[in-house]
């Protein structure tokens, strides 16, 4: 168990997220920050509150400075607008840069220490604001998509297959957008190619579903995007961190050469433990696969360029 976490941006997917740590016990503490006035103290009260029913003993504290939040061993940055309808994630970028600029410049001073995990949005081109910012390692400051976008394709799947969603191992590397890049040839059912159990077009209208998925969710929503399913895969993140797990997990991480890409993030599948990323796989990808991740990463440095630090 961590001394602190801090999750900056207390709306749908910092609240959700808060209230995941807490329940985990994987931190004494989890500080809530935004920047309006009575939100995070308001939810992060409620949120305590509810300790003695679901039986946890983290105490959840909100805050509109960084006092509360000084020395926390892990940051997770939610921060920013959600998308709306009609708008792309790269709509965002300028808003979103702008705000996470300022929060990573409130991490560097109050928590040097820390691990971050970014959530905001557009997802890779704000980790690369904040390790920019924050001039921390690449081992410090990941980001997370893949989780999020590999378990929408595992519920696709078990729906599809009428199995569990724990049978289904896979992954979803890339850039968080509509170029994401599901591995077909590595999605297996207990072992078995999910290509033996699915034919191509049932497989190719899942990939598309995807690669759609977040985008599915703001056409119901309407007023905001998905936020259950990214608070639980960043307490995944979280917590292969916090108990040292090791854990394989497709995160968007600073690349230096793998995959034939450098100078900017992109999602690819890292061990996460207790020093963050330790480690970047580089598996052999279908030349069909490749041929997608290099264009997922042409649509990240499209947006990079966007953006002026
Ligand atoms: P939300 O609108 O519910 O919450 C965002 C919060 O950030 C608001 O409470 C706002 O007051 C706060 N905020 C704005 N500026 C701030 C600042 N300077 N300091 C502290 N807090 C500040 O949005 P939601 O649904 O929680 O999404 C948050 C972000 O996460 C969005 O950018 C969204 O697109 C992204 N997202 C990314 C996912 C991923 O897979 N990487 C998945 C889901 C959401
Ligand atoms: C999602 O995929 C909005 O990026 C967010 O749900």
């Amino acid at each position: 168990m961590l001394e602190k976490i801090t999750v900056v941006g207390a709306g749908n997917v910092g609240a959700t997220t808060a209230q995941r740590l807490a329940e985990k016990e994987l931190a004494r503490r989890v500080v809530l920050v935004d920047v309006i006035e009575g939100v995070p103290q308001g939810k992060a009260l409620d949120q305590w509150e509810s300790a003695s029913i679901e039986g946890f003993d983290t105490r959840v504290i909100g805050a509109n400075d960084y006092a509360p939040a000084a020395g926390s061993e892990l940051v997770v940055v939610t921060a920013g607008i959600a998308r709306k309808p009609g708008m792309s994630r790269d709509d965002l970028v300028r808003t979103n840069a702008d705000i996470v600029k300022q929060v990573s410049q409130q991490i560097k001073q109050h928590c040097p220490q820390a691990i971050v995990v970014v959530v905001s949005n557009p997802l890779d081109v704000m980790c690369w604001v904040t390790k920019q910012v924050t001039g921390f390692a690449r081992e410090r400051v990941i980001g997370m998509a893949g989780v999020l976008d590999t378990a929408r394709y595992r519920a696709f799947l078990a729906e599809a297959l009428d199995v569990s969603v724990e049978d289904i191992q896979a992954m979803v590397l890339g850039g968080h957008g509509d170029t994401m890049v599901p591995l077909v040839s590595y999605t297996t059912v207990s072992g078995i190619p999910v290509s033996q159990l699915l034919d191509k077009a049932t497989l190719d209208k899942i990939v598309d579903r995807t690669r759609n998925g977040g985008a599915e969710i703001v056409a119901f929503l309407k007023t905001g995007s998905a936020y259950y399913a990214p608070s639980a895969a960043v307490t995944q993140m979280v917590e292969a961190i916090v108990r040292d797990k090791k854990r394989l997990l497709p995160c968007a991480a600073w690349l230096q050469g793998e995959y034939g890409l450098s100078g900017m993030y992109c999602g690819v599948p890292c061990k996460l433990g207790a020093r963050g990323l330790e480690q970047i796989l580089e598996v052999k990808l279908t030349p069909e696969e490749a041929a997608a991740l290099r264009k997922s990463a042409e649509a990240v440095k499209e947006t990079m360029a966007a953006v002026k630090i």
